[in-house]
């Protein structure tokens, strides 16, 4: 029996090497920042204190298992690209914008930074959205413009539950 040929991205996904290095690039700059935002919101959820604390320790879980699968479906369109996804925090903190934030237990200010947080994330999908549509990768565009919808939605909603 033939052997299966590994997919490549010019035969087979007719999209050219050079300009996806870029978006391989560009999708593990995101990847870095998932990363490190994942861990803020995981601080968050874990050292809450105070009167909202059984609402908010669910919203901050559910918001985790979102970034987590988010991961998961960025690193593997990475891999079917045909590049590899980082996965050492020294990459991920060499390339996030994100910063690291600790020692937080307030939940005012938790939902602050998961706002700030979400706003900058959702801007980054929407900008690598913009390349991979000029790469013609729309696989890509469209994991990231579903990726950027649904965490500017969860912005709203961490918005609303915000008293300013
Ligand atoms: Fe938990």
């Amino acid at each position: 029996m033939n052997s299966i040929s590994k997919v490549t991205l010019s035969d087979h996904m007719k999209l050219e090497s050079k300009k996806m290095n870029k978006i391989s690039d560009i999708l593990n700059d995101l990847l870095s920042d998932y990363h490190i935002f994942y861990q803020n919101v995981r601080g968050f959820h874990w050292n809450l204190k105070g009167e909202n604390f059984f609402d908010l320790h669910e919203k901050l879980e559910e918001l985790c298992l979102k970034l987590n699968e988010n991961i998961d479906e960025l690193s593997e369109r990475i891999v079917a690209i045909g590049f590899k996804p980082i996965h050492s925090y020294s990459h991920f903190l060499n390339q996030t914008i994100h910063k690291e934030i600790t020692d937080v237990c307030n939940g005012e200010e938790s939902v602050r930074h998961v706002v700030d947080g979400l706003g900058v994330l959702s801007y980054s999908h929407r900008e690598a959205a913009n390349l991979a549509v000029k790469a013609d990768d729309i696989s890509s565009a469209d994991l990231l413009i579903r990726f950027g919808n649904e965490l500017e939605k969860r912005m709203w909603t961490f918005t609303m539950s915000s008293k300013n």
